[in-house]
């Protein structure tokens, strides 16, 4: 379950609904997927990109994305800072980012054109669309470690443009990850 947080405001939403609203004034779409086949969250790439075909397929319909794919990031992967640095300052791309999380979490920072920014962490089962043209800035949490299928209307159109105004400086980025968030 994504969890949005608005640091500027000390505000922590954890409630769905409150979390889809939320995201949906900057245009982010925000879905929860139950898988028709469930897959193990480590299963190889084919079997997880079978398991979830339905909903790959729908969502290439709906976004005009033409391939998918699995990628799965972890400490020991080579070069894995170089690779985060790329994505630690605010950028945008001419295609939208698709991510839904298998494993581990992330950090997504949005800074709406009119609006405070938001923190947005996604965990396992989180399905979050981010249009082409937004800023954001991402990184990984303490455990550096997630697992996501993308989506892709153009793969060359996922090259960062970078804003250059260094608002991400403002910003921790910290997780709350999925035990510290208090009962409601
Ligand atoms: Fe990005």
């Amino acid at each position: 379950m994504a969890t949005v947080r608005i640091p500027t405001e000390g505000k922590v939403l954890t409630e769905e609904g409150a979390v889809r609203a939320k995201l949906g004034e900057a245009g982010i779409e925000y879905e929860r997927w139950q898988p028709a086949h469930p897959v193990s969250e480590d299963a190889p790439a084919e079997e997880v990109l079978a398991a979830y075909a339905p909903e790959i397929d729908a969502l290439k319909k709906q976004g005009g994305y033409v391939t998918a794919d699995v990628i799965d990031v972890k400490p020991e992967t080579p070069n894995l800072e170089a690779m985060l640095q790329k994505f630690r300052s605010e950028h945008w791309h001419d295609e939208d980012e698709v991510r839904f999380i298998l494993k581990g979490r992330g950090l997504f920072h949005v800074r709406p054109r009119e609006g405070a920014v938001m923190a947005i962490e996604v965990g396992p089962g989180d399905l979050l669309r981010v249009p082409r043209g937004t800023w954001h800035w991402f990184d990984l949490c303490a455990d550096r470690r997630v697992r996501a299928i993308r989506l892709f209307q153009d793969p060359a159109g996922w090259t960062p443009h970078y804003t250059g105004t260094g608002a991400e400086a403002g910003f921790e980025p910290v997780c709350l990850g999925p035990t510290q968030i208090p009962p409601r």
